[in-house]
């Protein structure tokens, strides 16, 4: 992998790990009528007027084409209890929603059972930015359901506690 020469690849990877975030997995229909979807955590807050959201996917995932043709997604905000849905949704199985519950929401884009919240996007625009597609969504539709947040931090799950302050 290419990478500048003064930034150290493997420390730059544990501080980006550091950081804890959410996990979501996003999901699209595709021109054929397919589910498609991945365990996304560069999902992020950008405007709320207008109600803007970004996450970025890898230049060459197999998932490009299904995303832009699409021009809709949802994004799942997964639950405490759905390590295993984050794990399948960022393997390279052929049939990841094999199993998994959903219903059709806005453009046929999945909505998985069980997760935190939803929140559904027009695709507002996309730019490529290094090795990964970067996609700004116009929030069309959103849903909390209550269920606490999984967490993602050091290459581990975890769920929110309480700290002392
Ligand atoms: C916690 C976690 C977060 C991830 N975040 C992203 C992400 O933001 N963008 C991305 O393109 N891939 C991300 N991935 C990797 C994809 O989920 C994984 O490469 C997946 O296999 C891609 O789907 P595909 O193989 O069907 O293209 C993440 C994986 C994990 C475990």
């Amino acid at each position: 992998m290419r990478i500048h020469p003064t930034i150290d690849h493997a420390e730059l990877r544990r501080a980006l790990g550091s950081f804890p975030t959410g996990v979501t997995v996003i999901t699209t229909l595709d021109p054929d009528g397919a589910l498609v979807g991945l365990t996304v955590n560069s999902f992020n807050s950008l405007s709320l007027d207008p109600p803007l959201i970004l996450w970025s996917l890898g230049t060459r995932s197999s998932n490009r084409r299904a995303f832009e043709a699409s021009g809709h997604f949802a994004v799942n905000i997964l639950a405490e209890d759905q390590a295993a849905i984050s794990r399948r949704f960022a393997s390279p199985a052929r049939n990841k929603f094999h199993g998994v519950a959903t219903h059709a929401g806005l453009a046929g884009a999945p909505l998985i059972d069980g997760c935190a919240a939803y929140i559904e996007c027009r695709t507002h625009s996309t730019q490529v930015a290094g090795d990964h597609l970067l996609f700004i969504g116009r929030v069309e539709r959103v849903h909390t359901a209550g269920r606490p947040p999984l967490v993602y931090v050091g290459g581990r799950y975890c769920g929110v506690g309480p700290v002392k302050d």
